[in-house]
């Protein structure tokens, strides 16, 4: 496997995906991963991500001088490339401008083992204050731009190469080609690995580590823990409890639809414990309306209730997290790109701490590559496929108290909802979707009777990364079926709105 060694740059992300598409296996470590743990992963290559500092500021991040002379090739990438040269002994200064964007490349060496089948010149895209102005010894330069003469550099001899610029952003035109030239070529790596080989290599490596330990999962029959069930059932068969909360938030059926799937009547070897647990939520949730306090309370009782069943199995070796690398990078816990919200899916262990270790198999996939796994496996398409929902489930998305009264509402009208856009064609093609229940009465008729009952608000958002969302455009037809349909068959409806409010200013979810 390849590392990536995360310095806290906004596309490292990219640089994981980009190294998997060329069939090659990588992980990504914080720079703060000692030369021992290094050293023991074997890796046939590192890449250094960009950075928000300047090497040249005091207490900027920074390797040892030692990481680039252990005989694994190492390829700096914008602030990998500064640190590389920088501890190397070259020249690292702010630049007279700032070069920001698509900017021409012009190779001085096409020759070089990272061009093979790269034209002379091409784009690529730049991001930077500092730039290099020496190089250490024993490097040359192999490509430059109008702006940066070192844009390119390597050192052949030591393994050693670096770009200025962000390959793995696709306005670099051959980035890619370059990515796979440095793991293939330089780095000798086969570029055979598929997302299926991720799928055996893990349950091979949980048996091995497990062995007949004791295992619990949390499974909520989200994507992530489904995936990460599955494959621990794979592993240790039933040795694995999975525990799912039925907090009586969820959407209709949707209980039903996980212990199908899950349950002694599914596919799956693993013990299957499923809690009612929806009159302790809705006696907690009584005359609550304050957004936050909801989510604390609904979050809180989960572990309570999760705790008492984990308690019931005795004793526990590991805990299994779905978290995927996403939920890592948001929550600042793993790589270093900075905070940037308090994830939900991290961090809310039960703290009972009877269990040796957490794992975590899916730390290092996105969301489609796991996905790929899950289908791999056999998960059944409805699962693997699903749109986010919140772990407070319709908890946000009723305003206001929380009633077994009103879940009904929003369940039936989301249920419509959903029905109708999937013979629509739309569920395929809107990001996420849903009914949400607003705490707005007013004044309508039915029949000839006068009626005084809820609003449903429908909200249906395309987002790539739930940080900006723009509402979807549903055609108006399928809207007006969605409306008619509602207001006749959910009872206390009365009215329904349609969401166009991007985020921001709006967010996707109501609370
Ligand atoms: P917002 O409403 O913040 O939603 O724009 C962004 C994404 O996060 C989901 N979301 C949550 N997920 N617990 C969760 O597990 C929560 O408390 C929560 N709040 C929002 C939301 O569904 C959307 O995908």
């Amino acid at each position: 496997k390849v590392l990536v060694i995360d310095f806290g740059g906004q596309y490292n992300q990219l640089v994981a995906r980009r190294v998997r598409e060329c069939n090659v296996y990588c992980e990504i470590y914080s720079y703060r991963t000692s030369l021992d743990e290094i050293r023991k992963m074997n890796p046939k290559g590192i890449i250094l991500t960009g950075g928000p500092n300047s090497v040249y500021e005091k207490g900027a991040a920074s390797a040892p001088a030692e990481l680039f002379h252990m005989g694994i090739p190492v390829l700096g990438l914008c602030y990998g490339a500064q640190l590389m040269m920088h501890v190397l002994g070259g020249k690292v200064e702010k630049a007279p401008e700032r070069e920001y964007g698509k900017t021409e490349l012009i190779l001085d060496r096409p020759d070089s083992a990272l061009y093979q089948g790269i034209p002379e010149k091409s784009i690529v895209w730049m991001s930077h204050n500092d730039y290099i102005t020496s190089l250490a010894d024993g490097f040359e330069v192999i490509a430059h731009t109008a702006n940066c003469p070192y844009a390119a550099v390597q050192n052949v001899e030591a393994g050693l190469y670096a770009f200025q610029y962000h390959p793995e952003v696709l306005h670099s035109q051959y980035g890619t080609e370059m990515l796979r030239n440095f793991v293939l070529h330089v780095c000798g790596c086969k570029g055979t690995w598929r997302m299926e080989d991720f799928a055996e290599q893990t349950i091979s490596e949980l048996r091995e580590k497990i062995g007949d330990g004791k295992v619990l999962c949390a499974l909520s029959g989200g994507v992530d823990s489904s995936v990460a069930a599955v494959l621990l059932s794979k592993a240790v068969g039933k040795n694995l409890t999975c525990v799912f909360v039925d907090h009586g938030l969820l959407r209709k059926d949707e209980g039903d639809m996980v212990s199908a799937v899950f349950g002694p009547d599914g596919p799956y070897d693993l013990n299957f414990v499923r809690v009612d647990a929806s009159d302790l939520f809705f006696s907690k949730l009584k005359g609550i309306t304050e957004p936050e306090q909801k989510r604390k309370i609904i979050g809180e009782e989960f572990i309570r209730v999760f705790e008492q069943e984990a308690k019931k199995i005795g004793k526990v070796d590991y805990l299994v997290q779905g978290t995927i690398y996403p939920d890592v990078v948001e929550s600042g816990l793993g790589g270093e790109s900075a905070k940037i919200k308090s994830h939900h899916n991290v961090g809310g262990l039960p703290d009972y701490v009877d269990f040796k270790e957490i794992v975590e198999p899916l730390r290092y996939l996105f969301k489609d590559e796991v996905r790929k796994v899950g289908l791999h496996l056999g998960i059944p398409e409805k699962l693997v496929m699903r749109q986010p929902f919140p772990g407070p489930g319709l908890g946000i998305r009723i305003i206001g108290e929380v009633t077994p009264e009103k879940v009904k509402i929003v369940q039936e009208a989301d249920a419509i909802y959903r029905e109708e856009m999937d013979k629509a064609g739309m569920n395929k093609t809107v990001g996420q979707y849903f009914a949400a229940l607003t705490n707005m009465r007013s004044v309508g008729v039915m029949g000839d009777e006068r009626t005084y009952d809820y609003a449903i608000a429908l909200r249906a958002v395309n987002t790539i990364d739930f940080m900006t969302a723009d509402a979807a455009e549903i055609p108006y037809p399928v809207l007006k079926t969605v409306t008619n349909r509602i207001v006749n068959e959910v009872n206390h409806v009365n009215r329904v709105f349609y969401d166009i409010t991007s985020k921001p200013p709006g967010t996707i979810e109501f609370e």
